[in-house]
């Protein structure tokens, strides 16, 4: 105790204990949400790019991988097919130049493809109205989806919506927008990775 009355060394003890106390909540908080901010090794694999070995498929097939969850569908076009997107009246599509569709920026003119890669159609395969998976019709003439005004491309059927064998909505159907293209990048002729940006690969 001092002339003024106030005990300096207790004071002292307490300022100690209470720092140190602080700074163990603090560790004690930090512990719990570093470890359950980490994702797991399930979300990381989820997450993961996929790589798939088109080698194998056909002229005309599709494939479906599943990336994040969601169904990628990788259609390899016909020459037909090739020509006929070219030449779609494109008063028949409601954004025939992608200009508001979800696609990475090196994804480019009516085939939505890298340039080069254009037999090659990879998107997601989730109606961009309330994500039911559209089928894929490439049977030209098809008498249920217009008879000879039917290209090919991919018909949902829960609310009718139509896109061409580029992914490109069709004007007047419920779906907004085309269907999206994941960030995708070519590892060789007959290897393409979904998930990685070309960009930055
Ligand atoms: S979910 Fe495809 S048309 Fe409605």
């Amino acid at each position: 105790m001092t002339n003024d009355g106030v005990n300096h060394s207790r004071r002292r003890f307490l300022l100690g204990a209470t720092s140190v106390v602080g700074g163990a909540g603090v560790v004690g908080a930090a512990v719990p949400f570093v470890s359950s901010w980490q994702p797991s090794a399930k979300a990381k694999a989820a997450g993961a790019p996929v790589k798939i070995n088109i080698s194998k498929l056909e002229v005309g097939g599709r494939l479906v991988v599943e990336w994040r969850g969601k169904p990628v569908y990788i259609v390899r076009r016909t020459p037909e097919s090739l020509a006929a997107i070219k030449d779609i009246d494109s008063s028949i599509l409601r954004d025939a130049d992608s200009l508001a569709a979800s696609q990475p920026s090196y994804v480019t003119g009516s085939a939505r493809t890298q340039a080069g890669r254009e037999e090659y159609l990879i998107l997601v395969g989730l109606c961009t109205h309330l994500g039911c998976a559209p089928m894929y019709r490439p049977d030209v003439g098809a008498v249920d989806l217009g008879g000879d005004s039917w290209l090919g491309g991919f018909f949902c059927p829960c609310h009718g919506s139509k896109f061409d064998l580029s992914g490109r909505v069709f004007a007047g159907v419920p779906a907004p927008t085309n269907l999206e293209i994941p960030p995708h990048v070519y590892e060789s002729d007959d290897v393409v990775v979904i998930g990685i940006d070309a960009e930055i690969a």
